[in-house]
C-alpha cells in the first residue's frame, strides 16, 4: 500500500519535532508525551515518521522534552531495524516550532532538511510521490496547505488569484483565508542561520511561521495545497485523538491495508529485505499487526 521507489537525491536530512507539554490533552499526557499515545494500532509518531520515510529521508533526528526522549529511543532506537538512522536530541523547554533548527543544528551541519511535527497525521493517494518531488527541490522552502473549517488555529496562507502566496500569519484573528499551514516543511540549507535571526513571537516561542515569511520575502517559497482527497488532522485534542483512531480503524479495516506501518513502509523501499521484515514479524505474531506483516510477506 505505502511505500514507493523515493531516494531523496539532495540527501536531505529529517527531524521530528515531539516536545510540548502536551497541555490540551491533560491528563491523558499527564505521565506521557502526546507522540507517544497510539492512533489506533500504533504510537502518533510512526505517522510523521512514514512521512518521512515516503519522502525518502532516511536520516532523522526525533527532537523531544527532557522526560520523553529517553521513551523515545526505547520505542524507536537507531532505526537501523528499518534500514533508518535515527537520532535525538532534547528540547530544554518547549520554545516553538522553529526552535528545532537551533536544536538540530549539529545533526543537519547546513543539509536540506524536511520537519515534520510529531502530532500531524496524513493521508493521501499519491503522497509519496508529492513528497518525493519536494524532496529533490534543492533551493528555498515548501510548505503544504489543507483547507479547514477554523482557520483561527492554524498557521493560514494566503493566495492571489493565480495561486501564488501572498501572506503568512500565525493565528490569525481575522484570518484572509481557509487554508492552514500544515505541520510539514520542507527547507534548503539555509534554514538554521534564518531562525537566528527570529525573534520570539506573540507567545514567546520562535514561530515557524516566521521562518516561512522569510522565505517568502526572499521569493522562494513554494506552497502546494493538498485537496479534499487528502486527509491531514492535527491531534491536539481529546476529540481529535478519537477521530483520527476512528479514521486510522475504518480505513484500515475497509480497505486491509495499514496507514504508516514502518515496517512495511521499509520493506517496500527496499530498505529491509524479506528476512528482515520476518524478523521483525515475529515479536508481534500475538496480534493484528503481526498477522499483517506476516501476510505482506506471504501475500504481498
Ligand atoms: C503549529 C504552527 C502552525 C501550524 C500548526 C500545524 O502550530 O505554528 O503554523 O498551522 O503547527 O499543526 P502549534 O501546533 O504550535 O499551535
Amino acid at each position: 500500500m505505502e511505500g514507493g521507489e523515493g531516494r531523496d537525491p539532495v540527501r536531505r536530512k529529517g527531524i521530528i519535532l515531539a516536545g510540548g507539554s502536551g497541555t490540551r490533552l491533560h491528563p491523558a499526557t499527564r505521565g506521557i508525551s502526546k507522540q507517544l499515545l497510539p492512533i489506533y494500532d500504533k504510537p502518533m509518531i510512526y505517522y510523521p515518521l512514514c512521512v518521512l520515510m515516503q519522502a525518502g529521508v532516511h536520516e532523522i533526528l526525533v527532537i523531544s522534552t527532557p522526560r520523553d526522549t529517553p521513551r523515545f529511543e526505547e520505542l524507536l532506537r537507531d532505526g537501523s531495524e528499518w534500514g533508518l538512522n535515527i537520532q535525538y536530541a532534547v528540547q530544554p523547554s518547549p520554545g516553538g516550532v522553529a526552535q528545532a533548527y537551533l536544536v538540530g543544528e549539529e545533526f543537519l551541519s547546513g543539509s536540506p532538511s524536511m520537519l515534520a511535527l510529531g502530532d500531524n497525521v496524513f493521508f493521501g493517494q499519491g503522497f509519496p510521490e508529492v513528497l518525493q518531488a519536494s524532496c529533490a527541490l534543492e533551493y528555498g522552502a515548501t510548505i503544504f496547505a489543507h483547507c479547514v473549517d477554523d482557520p483561527e488555529r492554524y498557521g493560514i496562507v494566503e493566495f492571489d488569484d493565480v495561486g501564488k502566496v501572498i501572506g503568512i500569519e500565525e493565528k490569525p484573528n481575522q484570518p484572509r483565508s481557509h487554508y492552514a499551514v500544515t505541520g510539514l516543511y520542507f527547507y534548503d540549507g539555509r534554514a538554521t542561520e534564518l531562525v537566528r535571526s527570529l525573534k520570539p513571537g506573540p507567545r514567546g516561542e520562535l514561530e515557524i511561521t516566521d521562518l516561512n515569511c522569510l522565505y517568502l520575502k526572499d521569493g522562494s517559497l513554494e506552497a502546494e495545497i493538498l485537496d479534499h482527497s487528502f486527509t491531514w488532522l492535527d491531534v491536539g485534542t481529546h476529540d481529535s485523538l478519537l477521530l483520527a483512531s476512528s479514521f486510522v480503524e475504518d480505513f484500515q479495516k475497509k480497505r486491509g491495508v495499514k496507514i504508516a506501518c514502518p515496517e512495511e513502509v521499509a520493506w517496500r523501499m527496499g530498505l529491509i529485505d524479506d528476512a528482515q521484515l520476518e524478523r521483525l514479524t515475529q515479536p508481534l505474531l500475538s496480534n493484528g499487526y503481526g498477522h499483517y506483516l506476516r501476510d505482506l510477506l506471504t501475500k504481498g
